[in-house]
């Protein structure tokens, strides 16, 4: 039960496992490299498929969520006399992932920048991720190679078509800076800094002060490099995971079955089969950690932070699952088998790496995918069971952040 005691105990899903300690000896010594926080996470399908958005219809609704937030924050914002340094306006998205699931709020962004003035306005987007990230469909997407639905099924119209757009990609980790100082008009970042930049410096022990000690550091250097980044009045919308007041957390809220029980279940079910044992069984670790709202708000202690960034607004947010939304209200027309079919990718675009990783480095990569395609079919015989019970609700924090001027 070490798993769920450290999800429900201290939102920060960190498993000893002595292949997990080893990697962090590693990741330790090259932490403080650009590239810092690279492998942590590694994306789901191959470059150029799009897996990520296809499978993600949840994070839609969080960033539209936040679409008024970051909207209302481009029309107060004090311009810069365009034409001084970069006559464009810089918008970054940091953890874009496949640029996909941001798509319509970039264009929503660059038509609110014009809004303000000139309706030709040069806009550069930047879009940040790890080295590691599915770049391919980030510019399948970006410039419209590929179309993006929403979960209705309806086409996102994407920013380069608006014209004057320029799309850039940068693969340095966002616990660093990425962009020159000065230089970011407005960055956003949804549902991607809870990971941690390394594994814990222990995963044995008091696993709290480990984790949440690494995230409180993680979040201290988000907002350094940030605060560098930004143009004096620019603004970073930042939409975490977080715990909530109500002690909510992703997957595990007042509705249905906690995702972490069902995943615990499935994953030890494995061994019930006789396929893995008991060092994988208690191998996984999520080097990812759920911020407080006050966890969040501690950085501004910080006198670096405090005398370059102010907070304007912290709401906690909880967002439905949208895949049982639409089974329950009978609207998705599936079957229980189906439902499984559909919902449980979702939760395996951010999860699947991780899981292969608690197995035995001796194992090929084949015999670990078999494994893996055994404990996805052991979540979907649970998901099949009491379908309406199984979803990932999504509980963030909302934070505006302005540098100030
Ligand atoms: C759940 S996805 C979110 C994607 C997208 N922002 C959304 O809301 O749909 C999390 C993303 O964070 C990225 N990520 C994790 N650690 C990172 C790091 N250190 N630097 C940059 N990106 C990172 C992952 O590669 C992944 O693409």
């Amino acid at each position: 039960m070490k798993f769920i005691q450290a999800v429900s105990l201290l939102t920060s899903i960190t498993i000893a496992s002595n292949g997990a300690l080893a990697f962090a000896a590693v990741a330790e010594k090259s932490c403080t490299k650009a590239t810092g926080g690279a492998g942590v996470h590694v994306p789901i399908g191959k470059d150029g498929e799009g897996e990520y958005t296809a499978s993600t219809k949840g994070c839609f609704d969080v960033i539209n969520t936040a679409r008024p937030l970051v909207l209302n924050e481009i029309r107060k914002q004090t311009l810069r006399p365009f034409g001084v340094g970069s006559p464009a306006y810089h918008i970054a998205d940091y953890g874009t992932a496949d640029a996909g699931t941001s798509i319509g709020l970039m264009t929503d962004m660059v038509r609110a920048v014009r809004e303000r003035g000139d309706c030709a306005q040069e806009i550069v987007v930047h879009y940040e991720d790890q080295l590691t990230n599915e770049w391919q469909s980030v510019f399948n997407h970006a410039l419209g190679l590929k179309a993006v639905t929403d979960a209705y099924g309806e086409e996102i119209p994407n920013p380069y078509s608006l014209q004057n757009v320029f799309i850039e990609a940068c693969g340095v980790g966002f616990h660093n800076q990425c962009y020159p100082s000065n230089s970011i008009d407005f960055g956003v970042s949804f549902t991607a800094m809870h990971w941690l930049s390394r594994f814990p410096s222990s995963l044995k022990g008091d696993e709290k002060m480990h984790a949440a000690n690494q995230a409180a550091a993680d979040w201290k250097a988000i907002l350094k490099a940030r605060s560098k980044e930004l143009v004096p009045g620019g603004r970073f919308v930042c939409v975490n995971f977080s715990k909530n007041s109500d002690g909510y957390f992703l997957g595990q809220t007042d509705a249905g079955a906690s995702m972490w029980d069902s995943f615990q279940s499935s994953w030890d079910q494995l061994k019930q089969q006789g396929l893995i044992d008991e060092e994988e069984r208690m191998g996984v670790s999520f080097p990812n950690y759920y911020r407080t709202k006050e966890e969040f708000m501690e950085a501004f202690d910080d006198a670096e932070v405090s005398s370059q960034l102010k907070v304007v607004s912290i709401e906690e947010r909880v967002v439905r699952c949208p895949y049982r939304e639409l089974y329950t209200s009978g609207k998705s027309n599936r079957s229980a088998r189906q439902y499984a079919e559909w919902f449980t990718p979702t939760t395996k675009t951010w999860s699947h790496s991780t899981f292969k990783s608690g197995l035995n480095a001796d194992r090929t990569d084949e015999e670990k995918e078999s494994i893996m395609s055994q404990f996805w079919e052991n979540y979907m015989a649970l998901v099949e069971k009491d379908p309406g019970a199984h979803g990932m609700d999504y509980v963030h924090a909302y934070i505006v952040i302005e540098k100030v001027e």
